[in-house]
């Protein structure tokens, strides 16, 4: 891919005051939900006195079970200090906790504004490797420069390096606010910049059926082409493009309609505002089933092309954008239609991660609402 312009690179418009006002990150959404989780008052610290009485209690058992190992030592010979064997029910507990664990004690704390200003220190003791100092290796600036993004995620030593750099806040070379780059981040809160930038080269998924203009960025269409192949042979049945490319003053057009039929609010949840909408970039695009003639996105979630891409579209670089019950970070209601191309290696340990949002991949804050 050609590298970004200008415009591209140029720190987007969040930093012109787009934030008015704090809003909850992935993790306080989590903390939040795992607080409220726990019925009853929080626990309070206990008085002095307590404390006080706890520690000659806790000396007095000390000193009677040391007497009694003592004891039993005296007459018990071979015996050793080995740890207590750990039975399957410890065992299963230990496991059931780390599942239970929130990802957020193996996330970089999440950035403050669009991207981080300051690096985080990674936590070692919460198991996250030090980010790589990616803006100060030669092979990521010529990457940068003159690759493709591919070669800059390869040159960051692959796609986890690159996001836990980028997570962190240690790489500000790497825009997530570039519009021509796989890896840009558009939301309510971070608007395309250019406002009406255009993607080129422009094409159409070979192969597929399509009930619109069905354009979108030529890398992309190639993606797509292979996707709806892959779902074909392996069962799931034929796949259709349904909307890819939007233009700014299409955008316009779609936003009014969907304010029109169901008011501003309803809309906010399933039409992003023009020069926020990721259609715009070339790299989203719905799809819809087309089994004999093609149905409506409306219909797709639930049906055997959908089930087939939530599981299958990291293997073609896409990843399903908007998911169920993660409107508090993306602002809109589930769309299992809406595929993101982010290209197979982001897309690949997005999928593996078990990442949710794009939003909590790359540690920005949420972004329910627009800042004005
Ligand atoms: N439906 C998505 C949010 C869009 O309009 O871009
Ligand atoms: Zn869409």
């Amino acid at each position: 891919m050609a590298p970004p312009t200008q415009h591209e690179t140029r720190r987007s418009r969040r930093e012109g005051g787009a934030v008015s006002r704090p809003l909850p990150t992935r993790r306080e959404l989590r903390e939040r939900g795992s607080a409220d989780a726990h019925h009853g008052p929080a626990e309070q610290p206990a008085p002095a006195v307590y404390r006080r009485r706890r520690l000659v209690a806790g000396v007095l058992a000390l000193v009677l079970v040391g007497g009694a190992a003592l004891a039993v030592g005296g007459v018990v010979s071979g015996m050793t200090t080995e740890a207590p064997e750990r039975t399957d029910a410890v065992a299963a507990l230990i496991g059931d906790a780390r599942a239970d664990a929130p990802r957020a004690t193996v996330l970089p704390a999440p950035a403050q504004s669009g991207q981080a200003a300051a690096a985080v220190e990674p936590d070692a003791a919460r198991g996250e490797p030090a980010p790589a100092d990616l803006c100060g290796d030669p092979a990521v600036s010529e990457a940068l420069a003159s690759g493709s993004d591919a070669d800059v995620i390869a040159a960051a030593g692959g796609a986890e390096p690159f996001r836990v750099a980028v997570a962190s806040g240690a790489a500000p070379c790497i825009d997530l606010h570039a519009a021509g780059r796989t890896w840009v981040v558009v939301n309510k809160l971070n608007a395309l910049d250019p406002i009406d930038y255009w993607p080129e080269p422009q094409a159409r998924a070979e192969g597929v059926e399509r009930t619109s203009g069905g354009h979108m960025r030529a890398d992309v269409a190639a993606a797509l082409s292979q996707l709806v192949g892959a779902a074909r042979a392996e069962g799931a049945g034929e796949i259709g493009v349904n909307s890819g490319f939007r233009s700014y003053d299409r955008q316009v057009s779609t936003y009014r309609s969907y304010v029109g039929q169901l008011g501003q609010r309803n809309a906010d949840l399933t039409s992003a505002r023009p020069g926020h909408s990721e259609h715009q970039t070339g790299l989203a695009v719905d799809i819809v089933a087309c089994d004999a003639g093609c149905g409506t996105i409306e219909r797709f979630g639930g049906m055997a092309q959908s089930e087939w891409v939530t599981a299958n579209a990291h293997r073609f670089g896409f990843i399903v954008r908007y998911g169920d019950g993660d409107t508090a970070i993306t602002g809109y209601e589930y769309e299992p239609w809406h595929l993101r191309f982010i290209g197979i290696d982001l897309a690949t340990r997005y999928a593996e991660g078990g990442y949710r949002t794009l939003e909590d991949f790359f540690g920005l804050p949420a972004a329910p609402e627009y800042a004005g």
